[in-house]
């Protein structure tokens, strides 16, 4: 398999390691402590097509391949874990769903919006009740003609508070089991529609998660995505996509923490020389760097596989799962090798492996890569 990357690609790359570096990595360290959205940054980002990267240029986006967006998404990862959640949940989750699977006036009068960032969308599948267990959902929408009504809770939602638009699963005919679900496209400013209070975190803290409650919110039929009944699909397509994203979101974690480990390392000295020297440290440093490459390797074969329209669920879940391992291995061996400065704030290890834990739960536990790994290897 060719990676060689193209000049666009470093070009993508090295745009994105910049915005990083010179608008992220400021304020990094207080924006966590306060749980404070990185609000201008998010901005600044869709104003440099970072928000919309794969969604179709008649409608805004970038027109990118995958392998540029996991590119872009790994900079900003090594950076700030909590802008790349934003920019994940708008690229791969919303926009490449409404480019997908959403109709003209769909696209027309979203789309339009979430990939340049003058709207943020949010992606509503997981419940008090149906977390893993996606299928059993308690969230209803009726059907009422030209309209339906929706009632029920989601939770965990990321961007629950900044997003503009929100799409939102819910179970349409209960007896139907999946077949019944369906996807809605849910404006912030129908009434019946409520934000509950905001999430205090382990990690990822300048991110912005919430519950939301669905108080007979009227969704005209217009916002249903999809046929009658496609709505777990349009979850389950849309989240294989998903997990390539925060897989580079893993890589970028463990690629942030272990190139301060590196520097820490050969500046500071114990027992006459710089403890690079020590073999205990360098062996971690070739670990972590040996694990990091393979993470690379299984995160670039999924996007690829997107890329060359390869079925991508398998490449996908395998990067996601070991990408997030590596994730949380290395940052936990990074702040090892900083030793009581890896313990505060000042030397962004700790929030790495703070961050790092995230990637293992959301779009799926490991547990539930396992799932979908072991049945597409068993079953073909
Ligand atoms: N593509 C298309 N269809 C798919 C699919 C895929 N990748 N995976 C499953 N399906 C279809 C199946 O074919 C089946 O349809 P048919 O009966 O028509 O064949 C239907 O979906 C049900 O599939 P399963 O029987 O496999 O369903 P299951 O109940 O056993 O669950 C699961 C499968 C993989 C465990 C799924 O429930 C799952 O992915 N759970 C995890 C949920 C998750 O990832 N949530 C993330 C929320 S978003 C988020 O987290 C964002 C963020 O943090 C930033
Ligand atoms: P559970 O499903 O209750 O799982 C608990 C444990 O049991 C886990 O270890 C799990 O792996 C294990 N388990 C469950 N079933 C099985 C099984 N069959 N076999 C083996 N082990 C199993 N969701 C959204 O819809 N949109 C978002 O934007 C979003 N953002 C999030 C942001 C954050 C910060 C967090 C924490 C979560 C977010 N989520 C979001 C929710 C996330 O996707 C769920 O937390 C995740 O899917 C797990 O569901 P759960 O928390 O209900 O855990």
């Amino acid at each position: 398999m060719d990676f060689k990357l193209t000049e666009e690609h470093i070009m993508i790359r090295d745009a994105a390691r910049d915005f990083a570096n010179s608008e992220l990595l400021p304020g990094v360290i207080e924006r966590d402590d306060k749980q404070e959205f990185p609000t201008e940054q998010i901005k600044k980002m869709g104003e440099l097509g970072f928000l919309g990267m794969m969604a179709s240029p008649e409608y805004g986006g970038g027109g990118m391949d995958t392998v540029s967006y996991v590119l872009a998404m790994e900079e900003i990862s090594k950076i700030d874990a909590s802008a790349s959640v934003v920019m994940s949940v708008n690229n791969s989750l919303v926009c490449w769903g409404l480019d997908t699977f959403g109709n003209e006036e769909q696209k027309e009068k979203y789309l339009t919006k979430l990939t340049t960032g003058e709207s943020i969308g949010a992606f509503c599948l997981s419940e008090p009740e149906a977390g893993s267990d996606a299928t059993s959902q308690k969230t209803t929408a009726i059907d009422h003609g030209d309209h339906y009504i929706l009632n029920g809770t989601k939770n965990w939602i990321t961007n629950g508070s900044t997003a503009d638009f929100y799409l939102v699963i819910a179970q349409t005919d209960r007896e139907k089991k999946h077949k019944g679900i369906n996807a809605f496209i849910v404006e912030k400013t129908w009434e019946g529609f409520e934000i509950g209070p905001k999430e205090n975190k382990l990690g990822i803290r300048g991110s912005d998660t919430h519950s939301l409650i669905f108080n007979d919110v009227k969704v005209p039929k217009e916002n249903r995505i999809g046929e009658d009944g496609f709505g777990f699909k349009f979850a389950m397509k849309t989240l294989a996509g998903g997990r390539i994203g925060i897989a580079a979101q893993a890589l970028g974690i463990a690629g942030g923490a272990y190139e301060l480990a590196l520097k820490y390392s050969k500046e500071r000295k114990a027992f006459g020389t710089e403890i690079c020297n020590h073999q205990a440290i360098a062996f971690k440093l070739a670990d972590m760097h040996v694990a990091i490459e393979a993470a690379r390797l299984l995160v670039m074969k999924a996007a690829v596989d997107k890329d060359n329209k390869e079925n991508y669920d398998l490449s996908g879940a395998m990067a996601k799962l070991y990408a997030s391992q590596v994730a949380m291995e290395v940052s936990v061996e990074a702040v090892q090798v900083h030793g009581g400065n890896g313990f505060v704030k000042d030397y962004h290890v700790e929030r790495m492996m703070r961050d790092a834990k995230i990637t293992q739960i959301y779009e799926g536990t490991s547990e539930i890569q396992k799932i979908v790994i072991s049945r597409s290897i068993i079953n073909g």
